[in-house]
């Protein structure tokens, strides 16, 4: 059998499993973990251990057709002005709930478009994150940013609070794609954009590719990956589109005649890898490329890459706050996710509430199925010798799920005395092999496609 029906024999086309961002993944989060568990776990962090932070902008002046993200569409500032003034009650409720004396490592704004905030609304924002969560020497703020939703004086605002990374969104250059995606993004306003962030002085760029978009065609995507190359991005992001309408209503504008079909899709990944590790970029992870130096690709040749809800990150910090509506926060007890509309969450906090709607509790077998998963997802491999120095003897009770993956997915994994390791030809299988080692996926949840 040829090499992709094997792979396709093993539900790497029809699998719709999780991309794992988190374990358990969000979908399985209770309504009966709320703002009365979110407060005990943050009131018990320990205040020596620098947190991350993480906010939630839901707004967008345009929205893009393929967009899957948690936003929604504004022509005008009075809507994200109050919810800045929503996020300020949020913060002052933080600081009545949290101990004393804890710092941030790290800031991530996020979204939608956090880059729809004018200047002033930046430094506002950024003051009142600061005066309750003081940052550390070393933090590291980065932000989301839509190259077509920025200039020069937001950037100038940004690189003033101390933004240090920029993400900014590009998925493809070809006219054709970007139409039938509803995003227009001339080449010239993206390099603009990254030359005028460059001046100042953000030292690591990421770019996001989406593959797998109508239209997209191998010489379409080689143009498009021609061109992120010329910007030289320290770090990409190579999505497979999501084509999720049930969940994203937009995605309803997609024209699903013009998507590339499973085969066509997986050609579309590999030859954009392939050009990215061909210019010098290393992969990492599934669906990650970072440049030799940059400290995504030195956390993985380290064994430090983790994976948060962003995707991939060098960032260690175990606790992350989340804020925002829709923001997850991860806790040393578990998950607790602020209520997801923007109304209901900007209504629990004008309530005096913290906003937490749905979590999960971490059971000690949570917290060892999600250290296993991670290890597969960042690292391709399951060792065994350090889950054991975690968590003791109870590591031994995935040997069942071990073996049966060996036999299962025969030589796309290698079973050792050290542990599994998914091999090369195995890497398209990840999120598959990943989800054998998931105690919660429910009968029929619908997921993305796993290539
Ligand atoms: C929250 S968006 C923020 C980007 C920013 N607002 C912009 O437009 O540049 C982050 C990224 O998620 C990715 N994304 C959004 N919807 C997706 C989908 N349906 N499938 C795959 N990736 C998607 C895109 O690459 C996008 O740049
Ligand atoms: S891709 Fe960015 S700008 Fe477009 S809808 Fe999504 S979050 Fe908004």
């Amino acid at each position: 059998m040829k090499q992709i029906d094997r792979l396709r024999s093993l539900g790497l086309f029809d699998a719709r499993v999780p991309r794992y961002t988190s374990y358990p993944t969000a979908p399985v989060f209770s309504p009966e973990v709320g703002a009365a568990e979110q407060a005990r776990a943050l009131a018990a962090l320990n205040p020596g251990e620098p947190v991350s932070v993480y906010l939630h902008i839901p707004f967008c002046e345009r929205l893009c057709w393929f967009c899957a993200c948690r936003t929604q569409g504004t022509q005008t500032l009075s809507p994200v002005e109050s919810y800045i003034g929503t996020l300020e009650q949020e913060l002052a409720l933080l600081r009545d709930t949290l101990p004393a004396g804890l710092r941030m490592g790290r800031m991530h704004w996020g979204g939608g478009t956090p880059t729809i905030l004018p200047p002033a609304l930046i430094h506002r924002l950024a003051r009142a994150v600061r005066a309750v969560f003081p940052e550390t020497d070393d933090w590291e703020f980065s932000v989301e940013i839509d190259p077509t939703m920025v200039d020069r004086a937001k950037i100038a605002a940004l690189a003033e609070e101390g933004m240090t990374r920029a993400s900014i969104g590009i998925q493809d250059f070809d006219p054709k794609v970007q139409q039938a995606i509803g995003r227009i993004q001339p080449f010239d306003i993206t390099r603009r954009c990254v030359e005028d962030l460059r001046a100042a002085g953000i030292v690591s760029l990421n770019a996001d590719l989406v593959y797998g978009l109508p239209h997209q065609d191998i010489v379409r995507l080689d143009d498009t990956v021609t061109k992120v190359l010329e910007l030289v991005p320290d770090r990409v992001a190579l999505f497979g589109y999501a084509h999720v309408p049930w969940v994203s209503k937009r995605q309803k504008l997609i024209d699903e005649t013009a998507l590339p079909r499973e085969l066509e899709r997986y050609a579309l990944a590999t030859h954009a890898a392939d050009r990215f590790v061909a210019a010098g970029q290393v992969p990492i992870g599934i669906d990650h490329f970072a440049r030799p130096g940059d400290g995504l690709q030195r956390a993985a040749a380290t064994g430090h890459l983790r994976r948060n809800f962003q995707g991939y990150t060098d960032d260690t910090c175990p606790t992350l706050i989340g804020l925002g509506a829709s923001s997850i926060s991860r806790l040393p007890a578990g998950y607790v996710q602020n209520a997801a509309a923007t109304a209901a969450y900007i209504q629990r906090i004008e309530a005096g509430k913290l906003a937490g709607a749905r979590g999960h509790v971490m059971t000690p077998d949570d917290l060892l199925r999600a250290r296993a998963i991670e290890m597969l997802m960042c690292d391709f491999r399951l060792d065994r010798a350090a889950l054991r120095e975690t968590f003791g003897a109870a590591a031994e009770t995935l040997d069942p799920v071990v073996a049966e993956v060996a036999a299962h997915f025969g030589d796309f994994v290698a079973l050792s005395e050290s542990g599994l390791r998914i091999t090369a030809a195995g890497r398209p299988l990840t999120r598959i092999i990943a989800s054998a080692f998931d105690a919660h996926v429910p009968e029929g949840m619908r997921y993305s496609q796993a290539s």
